[in-house]
């Protein structure tokens, strides 16, 4: 499903509000990210880092950890806002893990993965151009 251009930049800002929290004291590399539910929820997550460095979570991965514990299963978008504590944001892309983790609940063909520098420059792809030929349910018969 296409987005406009005035939901995209909704979904940026509210991505940008969730790096504020992050918590990120060894990497100083803030992320934000916003996911947008089918039924209009936005749940928001940040990267959460640990002194072992392991158990650190990405941004994207608490949004749909955080969405998929409210019984929250259909999603349309996410948004990710990133960057260097104290430097300009960048064009942060979601790392491989967190990629395999949107395959598990959303569309390929259909959920749009909006990378944030701005809410003026962004960009949009869709999952499986992210995550081409990826691994899921069907290759187990699910
Ligand atoms: N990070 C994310 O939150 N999302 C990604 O997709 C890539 C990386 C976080 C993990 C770690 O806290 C910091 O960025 C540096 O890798």
């Amino acid at each position: 499903m296409q987005m406009k251009p005035e939901e995209i930049q909704a979904l940026i800002d509210k991505a940008k509000e969730a790096r504020e929290f992050s918590y990120s004291p060894y990497s100083d590399y803030m992320v934000g990210a916003a996911l947008l539910a089918e039924n209009g929820e936005i749940i928001i997550g940040c990267n959460v880092e640990n002194a072992a460095y392991g158990p650190s979570n990405c941004a994207e991965r608490t949004a749909f950890f955080t969405a998929v514990s409210k019984g929250l299963r259909g999603f349309r978008a996410i948004a990710i806002a990133g960057g260097k504590r104290n430097g300009e944001s960048d064009f942060a892309y979601p790392c491989g893990v967190c990629r395999q983790v949107m395959a598990e609940f959303c569309d390929p063909d259909s959920f749009l993965i909006i990378i944030g520098k701005s809410r003026e420059d962004y960009r949009v792809h869709t999952l499986k151009e992210l995550l081409p030929e990826s691994f899921g349910a069907e290759n187990l018969n699910f």
